[in-house]
């Protein structure tokens, strides 16, 4: 199998084969992420007569991959292209090799070029994960293949993918690695009679039923399960988002997170989380995107304050998938130029099947100076905390006063009735 990885190695010129939309990502000048693609999307939303109509586009020629970011053990993809649309990939090393595990894909409804008449004005995103796995190091994934992504009310084909991740140094490798639905029909046993096996089917089919958007939408194909032994407390993650490569930090929160679907719960382990979002003056984002998960937390600034605004997720486990979103909260409400704080367990209904814990909680989403957080606010909990003490000490030194007091006075009333007897 000739692919243009090959191609470009051997011949070492500079046209392309095919014609995918090709993205160079550097770090320190070097490129650290390679890709060359094409992507078309599929959206459906309903329109002001209340009709659903469902809009067909391309990823554009005009997309930017400089949002990626390249980290020792996560890399990510990200291309803004038109109006407000983002489509996001994530990658971990694991072990030898390494892995696409999410994506997630941000439309903005408001766009009327794509989506004319949309009744809605928002920007939904639909998230899930990848089958894009056990590629080796210093090798190129290779998938002229369609693969038919599925999540909720967006179908996203990707076809003629070539990919590097984790390109150690500046050149992209002649090493391929063909996905599964790219190899040649194996003719298995070597018989005459060679029984066509199929080949594999190249859709990754995710949470069946993700309705995106509206307050709070909640989507089902949900583990019933119910009563878990109690889980650890989840260790805290310390994130930051970096506005531009050159690095100044914008956006910083450090927690613990736990959430709990229908009575299952599970932690967030920080260090297998691929961190990315970005921030602008109105809005930031962090997207944290481990193999069970992806959350999405959005936040606003409305000149004075900002909180958090949004949080959509989606998740999957062995019992099934799961998404949920809910964009009109208001939560953590903190002025802007300060950071919110706390420490306490927090518990936050997000829609009628999805709880949030978090733990040790402090977060900036706005006007961070020089990478480290601002005066923070602390939440009413900690106060609270913090209170108690006070409140117990003063009653124990009241308490000791009034012991001391007792004590003298009956000193000196047995001192003088002691000098009466005597
Ligand atoms: C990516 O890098 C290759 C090799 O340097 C170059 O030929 C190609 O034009 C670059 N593509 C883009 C879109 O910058
Ligand atoms: C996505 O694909 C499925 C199966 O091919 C189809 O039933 C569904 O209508 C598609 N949805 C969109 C938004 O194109
Ligand atoms: C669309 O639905 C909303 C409520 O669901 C209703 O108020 C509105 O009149 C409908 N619009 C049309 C054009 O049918
Ligand atoms: C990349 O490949 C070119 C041509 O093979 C070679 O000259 C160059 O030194 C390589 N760069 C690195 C950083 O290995
Ligand atoms: C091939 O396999 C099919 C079913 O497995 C069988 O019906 C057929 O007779 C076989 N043909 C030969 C030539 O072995
Ligand atoms: C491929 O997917 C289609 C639709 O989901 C299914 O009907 C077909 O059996 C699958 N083929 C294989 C080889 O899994
Ligand atoms: C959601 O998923 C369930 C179970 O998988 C299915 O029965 C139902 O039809 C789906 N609903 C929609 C709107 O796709
Ligand atoms: C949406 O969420 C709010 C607050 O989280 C809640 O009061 C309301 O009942 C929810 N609505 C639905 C339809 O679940
Ligand atoms: C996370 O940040 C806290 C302070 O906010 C610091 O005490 C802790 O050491 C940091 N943890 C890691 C793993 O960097
Ligand atoms: C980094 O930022 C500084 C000022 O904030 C600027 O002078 C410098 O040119 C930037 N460097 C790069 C590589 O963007
Ligand atoms: C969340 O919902 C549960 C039951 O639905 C309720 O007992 C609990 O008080 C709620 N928690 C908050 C913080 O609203
Ligand atoms: C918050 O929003 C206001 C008004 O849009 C803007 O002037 C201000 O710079 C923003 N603050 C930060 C820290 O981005």
């Amino acid at each position: 199998m000739i692919s243009r990885c090959l191609f470009f190695f051997v011949f070492g010129i500079v046209f392309q084969l095919s014609h995918g939309i090709e993205f160079n990502v550097t770090k320190d000048g070097k490129l650290c992420l390679y890709a060359d693609l094409k992507l078309t999307f599929s959206v459906t939303y309903e329109d002001l007569d209340n009709q659903t109509q469902t809009a067909v586009f391309a990823l554009t020629d005009d997309a930017d991959s400089t949002k990626s970011t390249c980290e020792p053990m996560h890399s990510i993809l990200m291309l803004n292209f038109g109006a407000g649309h983002s489509f996001t990939m994530s990658f971990s090393k694991i072990g030898e090799g390494y892995e696409a595990d999410v994506f997630s894909f941000t439309y903005n409804l408001g766009d009327p070029v794509h989506f004319p008449n949309s009744k809605s004005k928002d920007t939904p995103t639909a998230m899930g994960v990848l089958d894009i796995k056990n590629i080796g190091m210093d090798t190129c994934y290779s998938c002229k293949s369609e693969d038919l992504i599925e999540s909720g009310d967006v179908n996203i084909t990707l076809w003629d993918v070539l990919i590097q991740a984790f390109i150690s140094d500046g050149n992209k490798s002649s090493e391929i690695s063909s996905c599964p639905a790219d190899q040649p029909v194996s003719s298995t046993t070597a018989g005459p009679n060679t029984t066509t096996t199929a080949a594999p089917n190249a859709t990754t089919t995710l949470a069946p039923n993700t309705t995106t958007l509206a307050p709070n939408t909640t989507t089902t194909t949900v583990p019933t399960t119910t009563p878990v032994p109690t889980l650890p407390v989840p260790s805290t993650g310390n994130y930051s988002i970096r506005a531009d490569e050159n690095g100044t930090v914008c956006l910083l929160a450090n927690f613990g997170l736990r959430i709990g679907i229908k009575g299952e719960e599970m932690n967030l382990d920080p260090n297998r989380a691929n961190v990315s979002g970005s921030c602008a003056v109105n809005s930031s984002e962090l997207i944290l995107a481990s193999k069970e998960m992806t959350i999405k937390f959005t936040f606003t600034n409305d000149t004075k304050k900002f909180r958090l605004h949004a949080l959509s997720i989606s998740v999957s486990t062995g019992s099934g998938n799961f998404s949920a979103e809910n964009s009109s909260l208001n939560l953590w409400e903190t002025s802007i130029g300060s950071s919110y704080m706390c420490n306490k367990e927090q518990t936050f209904n997000i829609t009628d099947a999805l709880t949030i814990y978090t733990f040790s909680l402090h977060v900036q989403p706005f006007g961070v100076n020089k990478g480290v957080f601002s005066t923070a606010e602390e939440c009413l909990a900690d106060g609270e905390s913090f209170l108690v003490p006070i409140a117990v000490g003063v009653a124990l030194l009241v308490l000791i006063l009034i012991v001391l007091l007792a004590y003298f006075i009956g000193r000196r009333r047995s001192m003088a009735t002691g000098y009466q007897s005597f």
